[in-house]
């Protein structure tokens, strides 16, 4: 039951306090990293693949560019961009461990190892300096940060000007998927957002 005197907060169908919160997501994803890439490929029928290249085609990643991927799980963003942009770096951030271990042992880490860092870390408080990166991408994990607007002042700071956010988000409803691409382009300081859906 949440605490009466700290804010609240949903966890599924459940109020939690924002402290705990946290605490309850690593629980959920550490529990099922090591099944995480098949059980993501199976309950969405292997469209996440779709998407997540379709969000790469957006991006379109350019060689010496630096990637922040936050919530990055495995890396399946952070693969697919060092895969396109050559001669660049990725750093990919969780708040669980576990996920950033399950990411390191795949096939192509051996390839990328010099182009990769994995960080434990929460997307509302990021450890990196101002302006250190040239993109930022968080993918199917903005609706497991409790505060989101915190989490994206985080993306604003890090990202030098003129670098890119992107938010990938999905919504399920009861007869369709719902596909949000949120493309933010931060050129002098100015964001312009474009929204995408599909079905
Ligand atoms: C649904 S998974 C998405 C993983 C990966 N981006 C993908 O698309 O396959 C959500 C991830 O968000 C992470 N996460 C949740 N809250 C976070 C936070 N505040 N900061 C950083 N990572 C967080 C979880 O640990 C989990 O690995």
């Amino acid at each position: 039951m949440a605490d009466q005197s700290e804010k609240t907060t949903h966890f599924g169908f459940e109020t939690v306090t924002e402290s705990e919160k946290a605490g309850r997501v690593q629980g959920v994803f550490g529990s099922v990293a090591s099944r995480y890439d098949i059980m993501n490929d199976v309950m969405s029928g292997g469209i996440h693949r779709v998407w997540k290249d379709a969000m790469m085609d957006w991006l379109a990643p350019r060689s010496g560019q630096k990637l922040l991927d936050v919530a990055g799980g495995t890396g399946d963003i952070a693969y697919r961009f060092l895969k396109l942009a050559g001669q660049g770096h990725a750093t990919v951030l969780d708040l669980t461990e576990e996920m950033l271990v399950e990411g390191r042992k795949r096939a192509e880490a051996s390839q990328m190892v010099d182009q990769l860092d994995w960080s434990v870390g929460d997307a509302m408080a990021l450890p990196f300096p101002d302006n250190s990166f040239d993109v930022y991408t968080i993918s199917f994990g903005i609706r497991n940060v409790t505060r989101p607007q915190d989490a994206l002042n985080e993306a604003f700071r890090v990202l030098r000007p003129g670098g890119r956010l992107m938010v990938q988000a999905v919504k399920l409803k009861v007869i369709s998927l719902v596909m949000l691409f949120l493309l933010c382009w931060v050129q002098s300081r100015q964001t312009y957002l474009v929204v995408f859906m599909g079905f």
